[in-house]
Protein backbone atom coordinates (compact mmCIF):
# COMPACT_ATOMS: atom_id res chain seq x y z
CA UNK A 1 0.00 0.00 0.00
CA UNK A 2 1.09 3.59 -0.55
CA UNK A 3 0.71 6.23 1.68
CA UNK A 4 -2.47 7.54 -0.01
CA UNK A 5 -4.11 4.09 0.11
CA UNK A 6 -3.86 2.94 -3.22
CA UNK A 7 -2.40 -0.47 -3.74
CA UNK A 8 0.70 -0.45 -5.51
CA UNK A 9 1.06 -0.99 -9.16
CA UNK A 10 2.60 -3.74 -10.41
CA UNK A 11 4.73 -5.23 -13.10
CA UNK A 12 2.38 -6.56 -15.88
CA UNK A 13 3.77 -9.54 -17.23
CA UNK A 14 5.78 -12.61 -16.04
CA UNK A 15 8.85 -11.16 -16.98
CA UNK A 16 8.17 -7.66 -16.06
CA UNK A 17 10.67 -7.12 -13.70
CA UNK A 18 13.48 -9.65 -15.09
CA UNK A 19 13.40 -6.60 -17.75
CA UNK A 20 13.48 -4.03 -16.15
CA UNK A 21 15.83 -5.24 -13.73
CA UNK A 22 18.27 -6.42 -16.45
CA UNK A 23 17.86 -2.89 -18.32
CA UNK A 24 18.82 -1.28 -15.88
CA UNK A 25 21.91 -3.08 -15.17
CA UNK A 26 23.16 -3.33 -18.58
CA UNK A 27 24.23 -0.07 -19.62
CA UNK A 28 26.95 2.27 -20.04
CA UNK A 29 28.22 0.75 -17.17
CA UNK A 30 28.75 -2.54 -19.19
CA UNK A 31 29.81 -0.97 -22.55
CA UNK A 32 31.46 2.59 -21.50
CA UNK A 33 32.61 1.98 -18.23
CA UNK A 34 33.66 -1.57 -17.81
CA UNK A 35 35.92 -1.43 -20.79
CA UNK A 36 38.20 1.96 -19.81
CA UNK A 37 38.28 1.13 -16.13
CA UNK A 38 39.84 -2.33 -16.54
CA UNK A 39 41.80 -0.48 -19.08
CA UNK A 40 43.39 1.85 -16.41
CA UNK A 41 43.73 -0.49 -13.68
CA UNK A 42 45.35 -3.07 -15.94
CA UNK A 43 43.54 -5.76 -16.99
CA UNK A 44 43.15 -9.05 -15.73
CA UNK A 45 43.68 -8.63 -11.92
CA UNK A 46 41.28 -6.25 -12.16
CA UNK A 47 38.87 -7.80 -13.90
CA UNK A 48 39.15 -11.31 -11.22
CA UNK A 49 38.67 -8.51 -8.42
CA UNK A 50 35.37 -7.10 -10.06
CA UNK A 51 33.81 -10.93 -10.37
CA UNK A 52 34.68 -11.53 -7.10
CA UNK A 53 33.14 -8.25 -5.53
CA UNK A 54 29.98 -8.95 -8.01
CA UNK A 55 29.04 -12.45 -6.64
CA UNK A 56 30.37 -11.79 -3.35
CA UNK A 57 29.06 -8.79 -2.54
CA UNK A 58 26.29 -7.12 -5.62
CA UNK A 59 24.48 -10.54 -5.35
CA UNK A 60 23.68 -10.33 -1.62
CA UNK A 61 22.90 -6.73 -2.04
CA UNK A 62 20.50 -6.83 -4.47
CA UNK A 63 18.63 -9.63 -3.02
CA UNK A 64 18.73 -7.83 -0.08
CA UNK A 65 17.37 -4.17 -1.75
CA UNK A 66 14.76 -6.28 -3.86
CA UNK A 67 13.08 -7.76 -0.73
CA UNK A 68 13.41 -4.14 1.02
CA UNK A 69 11.36 -3.09 -2.24
CA UNK A 70 8.93 -5.35 -2.09
CA UNK A 71 8.44 -5.82 1.48
CA UNK A 72 8.21 -2.17 1.92
CA UNK A 73 6.35 -1.44 -0.88
CA UNK A 74 7.95 2.35 -1.53
CA UNK A 75 10.78 4.59 -2.75
CA UNK A 76 13.83 3.68 -0.55
CA UNK A 77 13.14 5.94 1.96
CA UNK A 78 9.58 4.95 2.76
CA UNK A 79 9.85 1.02 1.80
CA UNK A 80 13.18 1.15 4.62
CA UNK A 81 11.44 2.83 7.53
CA UNK A 82 8.40 0.39 7.08
CA UNK A 83 10.83 -2.24 7.02
CA UNK A 84 12.92 -1.37 9.98
CA UNK A 85 9.63 -0.59 12.09
CA UNK A 86 8.27 -3.72 11.57
CA UNK A 87 11.16 -5.00 13.32
CA UNK A 88 10.13 -2.36 16.18
CA UNK A 89 13.67 -1.17 15.39
CA UNK A 90 14.35 2.76 14.48
CA UNK A 91 13.80 5.20 11.50
CA UNK A 92 17.04 7.17 11.34
CA UNK A 93 17.31 3.31 9.04
CA UNK A 94 15.65 5.25 6.40
CA UNK A 95 18.75 7.76 6.40
CA UNK A 96 20.77 4.49 4.07
CA UNK A 97 17.18 5.36 1.35
CA UNK A 98 17.69 9.04 1.33
CA UNK A 99 21.59 8.36 0.72
CA UNK A 100 20.43 6.34 -2.35
CA UNK A 101 18.03 8.07 -3.26
CA UNK A 102 20.60 11.31 -3.89
CA UNK A 103 22.94 8.91 -5.41
CA UNK A 104 20.84 7.47 -8.22
CA UNK A 105 20.23 11.24 -8.76
CA UNK A 106 23.85 12.81 -8.85
CA UNK A 107 24.90 9.14 -10.77
CA UNK A 108 22.15 10.18 -13.70
CA UNK A 109 23.67 13.95 -13.94
CA UNK A 110 26.58 12.57 -15.38
CA UNK A 111 25.19 9.51 -16.84
CA UNK A 112 23.12 11.73 -19.24
CA UNK A 113 26.28 13.17 -20.47
CA UNK A 114 27.73 9.90 -21.31
CA UNK A 115 24.30 9.34 -22.96
CA UNK A 116 24.91 12.26 -24.72
CA UNK A 117 27.75 11.03 -26.55
CA UNK A 118 26.35 7.50 -27.29
CA UNK A 119 23.42 9.31 -29.21
CA UNK A 120 25.41 12.08 -31.01
CA UNK A 121 27.53 9.15 -32.54
CA UNK A 122 24.25 7.50 -33.47
CA UNK A 123 23.68 10.83 -35.45
CA UNK A 124 27.51 11.02 -36.95
CA UNK A 125 27.38 7.39 -38.43
CA UNK A 126 24.10 8.42 -39.84
CA UNK A 127 25.43 11.28 -41.26
CA UNK A 128 28.58 10.41 -42.16
CA UNK A 129 30.61 12.32 -39.83
CA UNK A 130 32.85 9.62 -38.41
CA UNK A 131 34.59 9.00 -41.88
CA UNK A 132 37.75 9.68 -40.46
CA UNK A 133 41.07 7.63 -41.70
CA UNK A 134 43.25 7.09 -38.57
CA UNK A 135 43.42 6.60 -35.12
CA UNK A 136 44.49 10.32 -34.84
CA UNK A 137 41.41 11.65 -36.74
CA UNK A 138 38.67 9.37 -34.59
CA UNK A 139 40.30 10.98 -31.39
CA UNK A 140 40.21 14.16 -32.91
CA UNK A 141 36.23 13.79 -33.64
CA UNK A 142 35.73 12.97 -29.88
CA UNK A 143 37.41 15.66 -29.04
CA UNK A 144 36.02 18.37 -31.07
CA UNK A 145 32.33 16.92 -30.14
CA UNK A 146 33.21 17.56 -26.58
CA UNK A 147 34.58 20.83 -27.24
CA UNK A 148 31.65 22.90 -27.99
CA UNK A 149 29.20 23.20 -24.99
CA UNK A 150 26.06 23.96 -26.89
CA UNK A 151 26.28 20.56 -28.89
CA UNK A 152 27.27 18.67 -26.51
CA UNK A 153 24.47 20.39 -24.22
CA UNK A 154 21.78 20.00 -26.56
CA UNK A 155 22.72 15.64 -26.54
CA UNK A 156 22.29 15.81 -22.83
CA UNK A 157 19.54 17.90 -23.04
CA UNK A 158 17.57 15.55 -25.35
CA UNK A 159 18.71 12.50 -23.08
CA UNK A 160 17.45 14.47 -20.06
CA UNK A 161 13.87 14.75 -21.82
CA UNK A 162 13.72 11.70 -23.17
CA UNK A 163 13.83 10.16 -19.82
CA UNK A 164 12.07 12.58 -17.99
CA UNK A 165 9.17 11.06 -20.80
CA UNK A 166 9.49 7.68 -20.11
CA UNK A 167 9.30 7.85 -16.74
CA UNK A 168 6.32 10.27 -16.72
CA UNK A 169 4.71 7.74 -18.66
CA UNK A 170 4.96 5.12 -15.79
CA UNK A 171 5.75 1.70 -14.69
CA UNK A 172 4.26 -0.28 -17.32
CA UNK A 173 4.05 1.43 -20.53
CA UNK A 174 7.43 3.26 -20.62
CA UNK A 175 9.54 1.09 -18.67
CA UNK A 176 8.59 -2.51 -19.53
CA UNK A 177 7.77 -2.22 -22.96
CA UNK A 178 10.84 -0.51 -24.25
CA UNK A 179 13.48 -3.32 -22.32
CA UNK A 180 12.22 -6.25 -23.89
CA UNK A 181 13.54 -5.87 -27.94
CA UNK A 182 16.86 -3.54 -27.66
CA UNK A 183 18.60 -6.74 -25.22
CA UNK A 184 18.81 -9.00 -27.43
CA UNK A 185 19.99 -6.67 -30.40
CA UNK A 186 22.50 -5.46 -28.34
CA UNK A 187 24.21 -8.56 -27.76
CA UNK A 188 24.10 -8.91 -31.35
CA UNK A 189 26.11 -6.18 -32.05
CA UNK A 190 28.51 -7.52 -29.62
CA UNK A 191 28.56 -10.92 -31.08
CA UNK A 192 29.43 -9.22 -34.53
CA UNK A 193 32.45 -6.71 -33.28
CA UNK A 194 33.96 -9.92 -31.30
CA UNK A 195 33.28 -11.72 -34.77
CA UNK A 196 35.05 -9.05 -36.14
CA UNK A 197 37.51 -8.68 -33.45
CA UNK A 198 38.90 -12.22 -34.25
CA UNK A 199 39.61 -12.15 -37.89
CA UNK A 200 41.44 -8.23 -37.42
CA UNK A 201 43.82 -9.19 -35.27
CA UNK A 202 44.92 -8.04 -31.70
CA UNK A 203 42.34 -10.67 -30.33
CA UNK A 204 44.34 -12.37 -28.93
CA UNK A 205 46.20 -9.88 -27.28
CA UNK A 206 42.70 -8.73 -25.69
CA UNK A 207 41.93 -12.21 -24.31
CA UNK A 208 45.12 -12.12 -22.45
CA UNK A 209 45.01 -8.76 -21.15
CA UNK A 210 41.40 -9.06 -20.10
CA UNK A 211 42.05 -12.84 -18.51
CA UNK A 212 45.42 -13.23 -17.12
CA UNK A 213 45.63 -12.65 -13.96
CA UNK A 214 49.10 -10.42 -13.04
CA UNK A 215 49.13 -9.53 -9.07
CA UNK A 216 51.80 -7.36 -9.76
CA UNK A 217 48.96 -4.93 -11.70
CA UNK A 218 46.49 -5.32 -8.21
CA UNK A 219 46.64 -1.99 -6.64
CA UNK A 220 44.33 -1.03 -3.83
CA UNK A 221 43.05 1.97 -5.41
CA UNK A 222 41.71 -0.73 -8.56
CA UNK A 223 40.72 -2.77 -5.68
CA UNK A 224 38.01 -0.11 -4.80
CA UNK A 225 37.58 0.62 -8.53
CA UNK A 226 36.14 -2.82 -9.22
CA UNK A 227 33.51 -2.32 -6.16
CA UNK A 228 32.46 0.83 -6.84
CA UNK A 229 32.12 0.05 -10.56
CA UNK A 230 30.41 -4.08 -9.16
CA UNK A 231 27.84 -1.78 -7.49
CA UNK A 232 27.39 0.77 -10.07
CA UNK A 233 27.02 -1.87 -13.12
CA UNK A 234 24.10 -3.81 -11.29
CA UNK A 235 22.80 -0.50 -9.97
CA UNK A 236 23.07 -1.02 -6.64
CA UNK A 237 22.76 1.02 -3.46
CA UNK A 238 20.88 3.96 -5.74
CA UNK A 239 16.99 3.32 -5.24
CA UNK A 240 16.97 1.82 -8.54
CA UNK A 241 17.00 -1.90 -7.91
CA UNK A 242 14.84 -1.33 -4.33
CA UNK A 243 12.48 1.05 -6.13
CA UNK A 244 11.90 -1.82 -8.99
CA UNK A 245 11.53 -4.34 -6.44
CA UNK A 246 8.63 -2.49 -4.68
CA UNK A 247 6.24 -3.42 -8.04
CA UNK A 248 7.15 -6.90 -7.83
CA UNK A 249 4.45 -9.44 -7.30
CA UNK A 250 4.71 -11.56 -4.30
CA UNK A 251 5.03 -14.64 -6.05
CA UNK A 252 7.85 -13.94 -8.09
CA UNK A 253 11.45 -15.79 -6.73
CA UNK A 254 13.95 -12.81 -5.59
CA UNK A 255 16.86 -15.57 -5.48
CA UNK A 256 16.71 -16.66 -9.16
CA UNK A 257 15.88 -13.33 -10.69
CA UNK A 258 18.97 -11.54 -9.08
CA UNK A 259 21.39 -14.27 -10.27
CA UNK A 260 20.07 -14.37 -13.71
CA UNK A 261 20.35 -10.43 -13.60
CA UNK A 262 23.77 -10.12 -12.40
CA UNK A 263 24.61 -13.23 -15.05
CA UNK A 264 23.44 -11.24 -17.60
CA UNK A 265 25.08 -8.09 -16.78
CA UNK A 266 28.26 -9.73 -16.50
CA UNK A 267 27.88 -11.77 -20.44
CA UNK A 268 27.56 -8.38 -21.35
CA UNK A 269 30.37 -6.33 -19.62
CA UNK A 270 32.95 -9.00 -20.78
CA UNK A 271 31.61 -8.92 -24.22
CA UNK A 272 31.80 -5.64 -23.90
CA UNK A 273 35.85 -5.99 -23.43
CA UNK A 274 36.27 -8.78 -25.98
CA UNK A 275 34.58 -6.56 -28.70
CA UNK A 276 36.53 -3.24 -27.51
CA UNK A 277 39.88 -4.46 -26.54
CA UNK A 278 41.11 -6.21 -29.79
CA UNK A 279 40.71 -2.77 -31.63
CA UNK A 280 42.44 -1.15 -29.09
CA UNK A 281 45.21 -3.70 -29.55
CA UNK A 282 45.21 -3.84 -33.56
CA UNK A 283 45.50 -0.22 -33.67
CA UNK A 284 48.51 0.50 -31.15
CA UNK A 285 45.76 2.62 -28.87
CA UNK A 286 46.48 2.76 -25.54
CA UNK A 287 44.14 0.67 -23.17
CA UNK A 288 44.46 3.68 -20.05
CA UNK A 289 42.96 5.87 -22.67
CA UNK A 290 40.20 7.37 -20.30
CA UNK A 291 36.57 7.93 -20.54
CA UNK A 292 36.92 8.28 -24.04
CA UNK A 293 37.94 4.37 -25.10
CA UNK A 294 34.94 3.36 -26.45
CA UNK A 295 34.45 6.49 -28.89
CA UNK A 296 37.74 6.28 -30.05
CA UNK A 297 38.20 2.50 -30.99
CA UNK A 298 35.03 1.31 -31.68
CA UNK A 299 34.22 3.68 -35.03
CA UNK A 300 38.01 2.59 -36.06
CA UNK A 301 36.34 -1.32 -36.07
CA UNK A 302 33.30 -0.10 -37.98
CA UNK A 303 35.56 1.34 -40.76
CA UNK A 304 37.08 -1.32 -41.20
CA UNK A 305 33.89 -4.58 -41.44
CA UNK A 306 31.78 -4.76 -44.47
CA UNK A 307 28.18 -2.94 -43.66
CA UNK A 308 30.32 -0.81 -41.48
CA UNK A 309 28.50 1.95 -41.27
CA UNK A 310 25.06 -0.12 -40.91
CA UNK A 311 26.43 -1.98 -38.09
CA UNK A 312 27.86 1.35 -36.67
CA UNK A 313 24.36 2.72 -36.71
CA UNK A 314 22.62 -0.50 -35.42
CA UNK A 315 25.48 -0.53 -32.45
CA UNK A 316 25.08 3.22 -31.82
CA UNK A 317 21.24 2.70 -31.35
CA UNK A 318 21.52 -0.21 -29.35
CA UNK A 319 23.99 1.70 -27.12
CA UNK A 320 21.78 4.65 -26.55
CA UNK A 321 18.36 2.45 -25.93
CA UNK A 322 20.84 0.87 -23.42
CA UNK A 323 21.31 3.56 -21.77
CA UNK A 324 17.61 4.98 -21.43
CA UNK A 325 16.54 1.82 -19.65
CA UNK A 326 19.05 2.26 -17.22
CA UNK A 327 18.82 6.35 -16.52
CA UNK A 328 15.15 5.88 -16.16
CA UNK A 329 15.58 3.40 -13.57
CA UNK A 330 18.00 6.06 -11.76
CA UNK A 331 15.23 8.53 -11.51
CA UNK A 332 12.66 6.14 -10.69
CA UNK A 333 13.07 6.27 -6.59
CA UNK A 334 12.86 10.28 -6.42
CA UNK A 335 9.78 10.29 -8.51
CA UNK A 336 8.21 7.80 -6.70
CA UNK A 337 8.80 9.09 -3.24
CA UNK A 338 7.28 12.24 -4.52
CA UNK A 339 4.43 10.92 -5.86
CA UNK A 340 4.05 8.92 -2.50
CA UNK A 341 5.06 11.75 -0.09
CA UNK A 342 4.04 15.21 -1.76
CA UNK A 343 0.94 13.76 -3.29
CA UNK A 344 2.09 14.75 -6.98
CA UNK A 345 1.16 13.40 -10.73
CA UNK A 346 3.63 11.04 -12.37
CA UNK A 347 4.08 14.17 -14.61
CA UNK A 348 5.02 16.80 -12.60
CA UNK A 349 6.70 14.69 -10.61
CA UNK A 350 9.33 14.28 -13.39
CA UNK A 351 9.60 17.22 -14.87
CA UNK A 352 10.09 18.71 -11.33
CA UNK A 353 12.93 16.03 -10.95
CA UNK A 354 14.23 16.63 -14.46
CA UNK A 355 14.65 20.54 -14.27
CA UNK A 356 16.70 20.03 -11.49
CA UNK A 357 18.42 17.34 -12.64
CA UNK A 358 19.43 19.35 -15.94
CA UNK A 359 20.68 22.12 -14.21
CA UNK A 360 23.47 19.73 -12.61
CA UNK A 361 23.98 17.76 -15.84
CA UNK A 362 24.71 20.88 -17.78
CA UNK A 363 27.89 21.09 -14.76
CA UNK A 364 28.66 17.83 -15.35
CA UNK A 365 28.74 18.74 -19.02
CA UNK A 366 30.75 22.04 -18.82
CA UNK A 367 33.53 19.73 -17.56
CA UNK A 368 33.96 18.69 -21.10
CA UNK A 369 34.55 22.48 -22.42
CA UNK A 370 34.02 25.81 -20.81
CA UNK A 371 34.24 24.37 -17.33
CA UNK A 372 37.15 22.44 -17.96
CA UNK A 373 38.92 24.31 -15.40
CA UNK A 374 36.93 24.58 -12.47
CA UNK A 375 38.56 21.76 -10.58
CA UNK A 376 38.64 20.64 -7.13
CA UNK A 377 41.28 18.34 -6.08
CA UNK A 378 42.29 17.83 -9.83
CA UNK A 379 38.82 16.55 -10.27
CA UNK A 380 36.40 17.85 -13.11
CA UNK A 381 32.33 18.31 -11.45
CA UNK A 382 32.22 15.63 -13.88
CA UNK A 383 34.62 13.32 -12.05
CA UNK A 384 33.43 14.67 -8.84
CA UNK A 385 29.85 12.76 -9.01
CA UNK A 386 31.64 9.92 -10.76
CA UNK A 387 34.33 9.65 -8.10
CA UNK A 388 31.47 10.77 -5.18
CA UNK A 389 28.79 8.12 -6.24
CA UNK A 390 30.75 5.11 -6.97
CA UNK A 391 33.82 5.02 -4.69
CA UNK A 392 31.66 6.39 -1.73
CA UNK A 393 27.93 6.43 -1.70
CA UNK A 394 27.30 3.20 -3.54
CA UNK A 395 29.58 1.08 -1.27
CA UNK A 396 28.80 2.88 1.83
CA UNK A 397 24.98 2.29 1.17
CA UNK A 398 25.62 -1.28 0.29
CA UNK A 399 27.36 -1.87 3.68
CA UNK A 400 24.32 -0.01 5.69
CA UNK A 401 21.77 -2.47 4.17
CA UNK A 402 23.61 -5.58 4.34
CA UNK A 403 24.45 -4.89 8.13
CA UNK A 404 20.24 -3.94 8.44
CA UNK A 405 19.54 -7.13 6.39
CA UNK A 406 21.83 -9.20 8.87
CA UNK A 407 21.94 -7.94 12.44
CA UNK A 408 18.87 -4.78 12.66
CA UNK A 409 15.75 -7.04 11.65
CA UNK A 410 13.92 -9.80 12.54
CA UNK A 411 15.41 -12.69 10.96
CA UNK A 412 11.81 -14.01 10.14
CA UNK A 413 11.37 -10.79 8.20
CA UNK A 414 13.77 -11.71 5.09
CA UNK A 415 13.89 -15.65 5.28
CA UNK A 416 9.84 -15.07 4.85
CA UNK A 417 10.63 -12.22 2.01
CA UNK A 418 13.20 -14.23 0.03
CA UNK A 419 11.37 -17.81 0.19
CA UNK A 420 14.52 -19.59 -0.19
CA UNK A 421 15.42 -22.93 0.57
CA UNK A 422 17.19 -23.03 3.84
CA UNK A 423 20.72 -23.94 3.10
CA UNK A 424 20.20 -20.73 0.12
CA UNK A 425 19.41 -18.41 3.01
CA UNK A 426 22.08 -19.99 5.39
CA UNK A 427 24.49 -18.58 2.88
CA UNK A 428 22.51 -15.36 1.82
CA UNK A 429 22.70 -14.72 5.46
CA UNK A 430 26.41 -15.37 5.92
CA UNK A 431 27.16 -13.20 2.82
CA UNK A 432 25.08 -10.24 3.62
CA UNK A 433 26.90 -10.49 7.35
CA UNK A 434 30.29 -11.60 7.11
CA UNK A 435 31.20 -11.84 3.34
CA UNK A 436 29.97 -8.49 1.93
CA UNK A 437 30.13 -6.55 4.97
CA UNK A 438 33.90 -7.16 5.74
CA UNK A 439 34.80 -6.92 1.99
CA UNK A 440 33.38 -3.62 1.80
CA UNK A 441 35.09 -2.56 4.40
CA UNK A 442 38.73 -4.24 3.84
CA UNK A 443 38.88 -2.42 0.60
CA UNK A 444 37.58 1.19 1.74
CA UNK A 445 40.35 1.03 4.77
CA UNK A 446 42.55 0.05 2.63
CA UNK A 447 42.29 2.55 0.03
CA UNK A 448 42.19 4.91 2.50
CA UNK A 449 45.65 4.18 2.69
CA UNK A 450 45.61 4.10 6.62
CA UNK A 451 46.42 0.44 7.22
CA UNK A 452 50.27 0.07 6.89
CA UNK A 453 50.24 -2.66 4.56
CA UNK A 454 48.68 -2.77 1.52
CA UNK A 455 46.07 -5.61 1.62
CA UNK A 456 46.18 -5.61 -2.35
CA UNK A 457 49.41 -7.60 -2.18
CA UNK A 458 48.47 -10.23 0.13
CA UNK A 459 45.29 -11.53 -1.71
CA UNK A 460 45.48 -14.94 -0.34
CA UNK A 461 45.35 -14.27 2.97
CA UNK A 462 42.44 -11.31 2.92
CA UNK A 463 40.43 -14.53 1.59
CA UNK A 464 41.78 -16.27 4.14
CA UNK A 465 41.17 -13.92 7.05
CA UNK A 466 37.53 -13.28 5.43
CA UNK A 467 36.68 -17.03 5.56
CA UNK A 468 38.13 -17.43 9.36
CA UNK A 469 36.20 -14.19 10.87
CA UNK A 470 32.94 -15.43 8.82
CA UNK A 471 32.72 -18.29 10.73
CA UNK A 472 33.99 -16.91 14.28
CA UNK A 473 31.04 -14.43 13.57
CA UNK A 474 28.68 -16.90 13.32
CA UNK A 475 29.51 -18.42 15.77
CA UNK A 476 29.43 -15.08 17.99
CA UNK A 477 25.92 -14.18 16.37
CA UNK A 478 23.46 -14.51 18.51
CA UNK A 479 25.88 -12.04 21.18
CA UNK A 480 26.73 -9.52 18.50
CA UNK A 481 23.09 -9.07 16.97
CA UNK A 482 21.74 -8.54 20.45
CA UNK A 483 24.56 -5.63 20.82
CA UNK A 484 23.50 -3.97 17.83
CA UNK A 485 20.09 -4.29 18.33
CA UNK A 486 19.14 -3.54 21.84
CA UNK A 487 17.74 -0.39 21.82
N1 LIG B 1 23.84 -0.14 -14.14
C1 LIG B 1 23.78 0.86 -15.15
C2 LIG B 1 24.93 0.68 -16.10
O1 LIG B 1 25.73 -0.19 -15.90
C3 LIG B 1 23.81 2.22 -14.59
C4 LIG B 1 22.78 2.46 -13.58
C5 LIG B 1 21.46 2.32 -13.69
C6 LIG B 1 23.01 2.94 -12.32
N2 LIG B 1 20.85 2.68 -12.52
C7 LIG B 1 21.78 3.06 -11.69
C8 LIG B 1 24.16 3.26 -11.71
C9 LIG B 1 21.70 3.51 -10.44
C10 LIG B 1 24.09 3.71 -10.46
C11 LIG B 1 22.89 3.85 -9.82
O2 LIG B 1 25.04 1.40 -17.04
Amino acid sequence: MTSSGQPRIQWLGRWGFMLAATGSAVGLGNIWKFPYITGEYGGGAFVLVYLACIFAVGVPVMMTEISFGRRGRGSPIDAIRRVVNESGRSSAWSLIGWMAMLCGFMVLSFYVVVAGWSFSYLWKMLSGGLAAGSVDDIAAVFGANNANPVNLGFWSTLVTLLTMVIVGKGVQEGIEKSVSWMMPGLVLMLVLLIVFGVFSGGFGEAVSFLFSFNVGSLSSEGMLAALGHAFFTLSLASGAILTYGSYLPKEASIGRTTVSVAVADTVVALMAGLAIFPVIFANGMDPGEGPGLIFMSLPLAFQAMPLGTLFGILFFLMLSMAALTSSISMVEATVSWLCDNKGMSRQSASWGTGTILWLISTLAMLSFNLGADWTLAGKTVFDWLDYLTSRWMMPLGGLGMVVVAGFVLKSELFREELGLPPLAYALWLMMVRYVSPLGILIIFVDALGVYPVSFAAHWPWLLAMLVAMAVVGEALSPRLRQALTSD
